[in-house]
């Protein structure tokens, strides 16, 4: 039997919907209108076209926000200060230092530097070590991880003793989803680059969410008939034939894997569209509790 599709961008466009009349309501009342703060150092194409999204979003739900374009030479303490000026900055509930970031910057000191109060992305260590602990609940969660579980609760209630594998272990998705998963009971398996038996892995998970940025790598015979499968891969493809030269693709092998699996969603289309959605929460939440 074909899966059933989750269907994220239906799914996110609700919850954007709900978030401009929450924020309507805010407005009313005479409170801040809630800001987000991008930081984008260089000119990747792909960060680029990410950024653009977010601010486009923010418009759309009646939030402000402010883009800060840096050149791909910026250093250290250029980035540094505007993460400063904006944690002071009474307009911003949220900060979003896009990554990647050139090599030559120290990554880490930048993202440590970013509020923990203003950190609507969810990966300040802080919020991950939160997350990683029993009793303790982080300010934000990481936005990608929190639309994956939103899209996984979409087709299954409860997660108690479920098999759940996750391909990678990044920061900013990999990582926080399998924290999340075992903060619902369900039984992780984390794999990565030198795990020995991919697909049999795979085979064991009752929720397999592939975030390793390899074109269709997950195949049908590696799928537990009736799995719930997320894809976060975002793979470009040349593809001379369309206008922008390339295509997008996940790290599932969709077609095939529809086929055997009991629901699935589909990248693009599927948790692109919630990382939005949740990153729009996170800074409205922000802004009520700064309030
Ligand atoms: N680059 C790709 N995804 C993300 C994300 O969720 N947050 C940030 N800051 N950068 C990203």
């Amino acid at each position: 039997m074909t899966a059933r599709i989750i269907d994220g961008k239906m799914i996110a466009a609700r919850i954007r919907a709900q978030i401009r009349v929450e924020n309507e309501k805010r407005l009313q009342m005479g409170k801040q209108q809630p800001g987000l703060a991008t930081v984008l150092v260089g000119d990747a194409a792909a960060s680029q076209s990410y950024v653009r999204m977010k601010h486009r979003a923010c418009e759309e739900v009646g939030f402000q926000s402010y883009g800060h374009q840096l050149d791909e030479n910026a250093t250290q303490t250029e980035v540094e200060t505007i993460v400063r000026t904006l944690n002071d900055d009474p307009k911003v509930h949220g900060i979003l230092v896009q990554l990647p970031l050139p090599q030559h910057l120290d990554e880490n000191a930048i993202l440590d530097l970013i509020s923990v109060e203003k950190d609507v992305d969810g990966i300040h260590p802080l919020n991950i070590g939160r997350l990683a602990q029993k009793g303790r609940e982080p300010r934000f969660v990481a936005c990608t991880p929190a639309g994956v579980m939103v899209l996984i609760h979409s087709v299954v209630e409860n997660l108690s003793g479920l098999n759940a594998v996750v391909l990678g272990r990044s920061n900013i998705v990999g990582m926080p989803v399998a924290l999340l998963l075992i903060a619902e009971d369900a039984t992780v398996t984390v794999c990565h680059s030198r795990t020995k038996d991919l697909a049999a892995t795979c085979a064991s998970a009752d929720i397999l969410v592939a975030a390793v940025g390899r074109r269709e790598i997950v195949k049908a015979d590696w799928i537990k008939p009736g799995a719930v499968v997320i894809d976060v891969g975002t793979n470009r493809v040349d593809d001379p034939g369309s206008k922008r030269g390339y295509r997008l693709t996940g790290d599932v092998a969709f077609e095939e894997v529809k086929e055997i699996a009991g629901a699935i969603s589909p990248s693009p289309g599927g948790v692109g569209p919630m990382t939005i959605a949740m990153l729009l929460k996170n800074t409205l939440h922000s802004a009520q509790l700064l309030d």
